[in-house]
């Protein structure tokens, strides 16, 4: 019969752990190359997903805005990871081919995965309702968080610098689906976004087997998120709808890193939850205070 898991020695369960750290760092990329852009400091999910990324065996560039590399702490990111950053804002198209012609002649070739992990909107910055909002910010923030999608895609095709089989992955949010008071004109955005992730996905399937998802991802304490009017309140909320509770940054990269993998090649033109079951979830004994 089995032991419970306390009557198991401690030797075995020491022998257990260590197997688990391995299968966590497999080499699942090893081999590959990719662009990583969103890291601004160490609370930012794309910073996550560098570590990861570097831990199972990709090389990659970095980049960010380049407002972001004076106020944020990239450089540190690109040694922990020996990458090389070259700063691009993600709505200019001459900024966009410069970084992917860079990165081709610094990682060697094409590239295998690209990660899209920015977001920024000014109507949410400066906290105007839904109901009032500033068009002027609402274009800026629909081309920054939404537009630039679809120029890193059309910059990354017409330059041909993606392999064969490689994933472009976004991170997005659930307001795209339901509403979020507070979320703003983000909740637009990301439905954009995902929209861009369909469409885009049909085409470069068909020419080149390229996958193209997008991750929706819990709340997460990061710049963006803490953005959020209420955020803390509406992560804790989340948190208890949850049944895993909320995902981490950590946990957010392990999937991100899985869709950048060749275990996930037939999997495009998705919007995957990655939220702890929050999206399928009605309610919950803690929200209604049944525990
Ligand atoms: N934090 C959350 O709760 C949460 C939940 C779901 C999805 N997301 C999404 O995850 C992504 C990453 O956000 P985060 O939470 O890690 O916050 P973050 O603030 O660390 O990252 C946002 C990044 O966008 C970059 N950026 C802004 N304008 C840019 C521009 N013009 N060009 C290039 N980069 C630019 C910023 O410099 C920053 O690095 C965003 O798309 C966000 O909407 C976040």
């Amino acid at each position: 019969m089995l032991k419970s898991f306390w009557q198991v020695p401690k030797i075995v369960v020491f022998s257990l752990c260590k197997s688990t750290e391995n299968i966590m760092s497999n080499n699942l990329l090893a081999g590959k190359r990719g662009i990583i852009f969103g890291a601004l400091d160490e609370n930012s999910i794309a910073w996550k997903v560098a570590l990861e990324a570097k831990s199972q065996g990709a090389v990659f560039t970095l980049t960010n805005a380049p407002v972001a590399m004076r106020f944020g702490e990239i450089k540190k990111l690109g040694e922990i990871c020996n990458a090389e950053i070259i700063p691009a804002d993600a709505t200019s198209m001459p900024d966009l081919e410069n970084l992917f012609t860079k990165s081709m002649e610094i990682l060697g070739g094409k590239v295998d995965f690209i990660l899209h992990s920015i977001g920024m909107s000014i109507n949410v910055r400066k906290g105007l309702p839904y109901t009032d909002l500033n068009y002027d910010y609402f274009l800026k923030a629909m081309d920054i968080s939404a537009l630039s999608f679809h120029r890193v895609i059309q910059t990354a095709r017409k330059l041909d610098a993606i392999n064969d089989w490689g994933s472009i992955v976004a991170l997005t949010y659930i307001a795209a689906q339901r509403a979020f008071p507070g979320y703003s004109d983000m909740a637009d955005n990301k439905a954009a976004l995902e929209s861009i992730a369909r469409s885009f996905g049909y085409y470069l399937g068909r020419e080149k087997k390229i996958r193209v998802n997008t991750i929706s991802q819990s709340p997460t304490a990061t710049t963006a998120g803490a953005g959020i009017k209420g955020f803390d309140k509406f992560s804790s909320y989340a948190a208890k709808v949850s049944p895993l509770g909320n995902a981490t940054a950590e946990d957010c990269a392990r999937y991100t890193v899985m869709m950048f993998s060749d275990m996930t090649k037939m999997v495009t033109m998705q919007n995957l939850f990655h939220d702890g079951g929050f999206s399928n979830t009605g309610v919950s004994e803690d929200i209604l205070d049944l525990v």
